[in-house]
């Protein structure tokens, strides 16, 4: 209970890392005011699964209302702020630009403004992302690699991330960046790959569905991390003396298929690959049944092929490390939606 007294404000609260965070700073002893855009479909079921809805102090907001954003930082002063509030959906933001652009790019220039203005030592962590990177123009990547985003979402990321340097340097706003690599857990949105491969495994194993899972680009690799740690970054990133940007990654690489083998050979499945392009299938060996295809509806406009991250920095400068592994996060996962299928709750 360290920081009896502090305020923290998690926009986006309803989220994946919303929750892992509220817990973590509930658990510290801060009071925790969870921002949330009504009508979102994500309501909060994360929370009353995480346990801590009730010691929550929840408060209607929207990235595009200046006004509302405004009175949230009058009345509370938090401490600490984190913008975890997004349009997060990279293939989504190819069918909605503008308002991805203006929730992910605008909608922090109006946090920063309304900081400027009505509550200058409030700290920000805003939540950027390795999406920014996009056409990787080094390997792996870190702070200092050149920035080219693939998609309307990495472009309004990387006008947030530049503001956020920009009101540090103008204004002296504590305002800090985390280029997060992919980060996931059992509370990932089932439109993420990751998600949809361990929700449709579990029902396809127990019978719930037998119709194969249908995947986009099964070649473009990632850096997964697990959520529940890098929350702990975004706190260790706002009590340094000085803002400043971070990468969080995990420096290891795979696949979308590899992936799909894991997480399959969790349910018993042993899958070979046949076909090409938009042809391919995967069979479980098995039975000879079809446990995969591809379907070109889920590729994307542009493609981020690859990502690795190199997190020495923040390991260096916040002393921190990772504790779940990427085997180990596929079958935290796995297992999460087996239980959930049985408990009739995915
Ligand atoms: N979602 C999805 N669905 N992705 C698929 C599919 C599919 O059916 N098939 C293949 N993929 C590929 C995508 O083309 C992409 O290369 C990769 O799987 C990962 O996709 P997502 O899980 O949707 O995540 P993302 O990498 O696009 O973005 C996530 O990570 C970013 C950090 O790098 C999101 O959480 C972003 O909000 C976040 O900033």
């Amino acid at each position: 209970m360290i920081n009896k007294n502090k305020i923290a404000m998690i926009s986006g609260i309803t989220g994946q890392d919303g929750g892992y965070l509220a817990k973590f700073l509930l658990e510290k002893g801060y009071k925790v005011i969870g921002l949330y855009r009504r009508g979102a479909t994500d309501t909060f079921s994360k929370l009353r699964e995480h346990g801590i809805l009730d010691q929550i102090e929840m408060c209607d907001f929207d990235l595009l209302e200046f006004s509302n954003i405004v009175r949230l930082l009058k009345k509370y002063q938090p401490d600490e702020f984190y913008n975890l509030a997004a349009q997060s959906f990279v293939q989504a933001s190819f069918e909605e630009p503008i308002y991805t652009a203006c929730a992910d790019g605008l909608g922090v220039l109006y946090i920063l403004e309304a900081i400027r203005e009505f509550s200058p030592n409030t700290r920000l962590y805003q939540a950027s992302t390795s999406e920014m990177f996009g056409l990787v123009q080094e390997i792996p990547q870190k702070e200092t690699t050149p920035f080219y985003p693939r998609s309307p979402y990495g472009v309004a990321k990387l006008m947030a991330h530049w503001m956020c340097v920009n009101y540090r340097e103008s204004f002296g706003i504590f305002a800090t960046s985390g280029i997060l690599f992919n980060h996931e857990s059992p509370m990932r949105g089932k439109e993420f790959v990751t998600r949809k491969i361990t929700s449709h495994f579990a029902e396809m194993v127990t019978g719930l569905t037998d119709k194969p899972l249908e995947l986009g680009n099964l070649n473009a690799k990632r850096d997964w991390g697990f959520a529940g740690d890098y929350v702990k970054m975004m706190w260790l990133m706002l009590q340094q003396d000085k803002p400043d940007t971070y990468v969080i990654a995990t420096g290891e690489t795979h696949p979308i298929r590899d992936f799909v083998e894991e997480a399959g050979k969790i349910c018993g499945y042993d899958i070979k690959w046949e076909g090409k392009e938009e042809n391919e299938v995967g069979i479980d060996k098995k039975t000879g049944k079809i446990v995969v295809k591809v379907n070109p509806k889920f590729y994307r406009p542009a493609e981020v092929e690859l990502l690795i991250g190199n997190p020495e920095k923040a390991e260096k400068q916040l002393g921190w490390k990772r504790e779940v592994n990427y085997k180990s996060l596929c079958r935290m996962m796995m297992e999460a939606d087996l239980k959930r299928v049985l408990e009739g709750k995915l």
